[in-house]
């Protein structure tokens, strides 16, 4: 995983534990990356970001699914912010959101050769809603999730997302089912 994952989970940590969390952190995990110190343009073990996310699981007693949640709902803005023009004006949450696997990952692995992307396939059942089917040998629905959260909030619409299939349930993919409305 990219050291730029690191760093928001460093941020996120930071922002909601306080200013001495993530060397606590740091401290308390074994970690293949001597000292932990990621920097962002590199590649880093899965290995590290999952150990860290379970000693923050142990540590503030949440699991590891609501914390990974947590983490896509935090990271959304800043990956905007650090990818600029994906986000085109006219775009709806709906519209952004199917042009994830085939316009922005396919741009991400043109300027990063080495991230392992997850598939994302789409099915579009009705104007307000859209399904996404995910499928990585990462399992992180949850993060994938918490970043469709972060899109409700900046499009200001809301999302009901169903999750109907998980590969962790021994289903061939993670099936989430969309429904798009204005926030009120
Ligand atoms: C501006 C928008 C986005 C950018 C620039 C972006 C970029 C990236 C990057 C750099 C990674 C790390 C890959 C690695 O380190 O190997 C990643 C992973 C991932 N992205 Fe995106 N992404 C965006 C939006 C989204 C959205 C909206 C979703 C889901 C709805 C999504 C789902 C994921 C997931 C689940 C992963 C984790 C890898 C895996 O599951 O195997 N991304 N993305």
């Amino acid at each position: 995983m990219k050291g730029i994952i690191f760093n928001e989970l460093q941020k996120m940590v930071t922002v909601s534990l306080g200013a001495d969390a993530w060397e606590a952190l740091l401290e308390q995990t074994p970690l293949e990356t001597e000292g932990g110190g990621f920097i962002g343009p590199q590649t880093y073990p899965d290995k590290d970001l999952f150990a860290l996310v379970g000693t923050a699981s142990r540590v503030t007693g949440k699991p590891v699914d609501e914390l990974v949640r947590s983490f896509g709902k935090f990271l959304f803005p800043d990956l905007a912010r650090l990818y600029p023009g994906f986000l085109k004006p006219g775009m709806t949450a709906k519209s952004f959101l199917t042009t994830v696997h085939d316009v922005i990952h396919v741009e991400v692995r043109k300027l990063h050769p080495d991230v392992e992307l997850p598939r994302f396939r789409y099915e579009d059942p009705a104007p307000n809603q859209l399904v996404m089917l995910y499928d990585s040998p990462r399992q992180l629905c949850e993060l994938a999730i918490g970043l469709v959260e972060g899109v409700a909030d900046h499009f200001h619409e809301t999302i009901a997302l169903v999750q109907t299939q998980c590969t962790k349930r021994g289903d061939p993919v993670c099936r989430l089912e969309l429904t798009f409305g204005a926030a009120g």
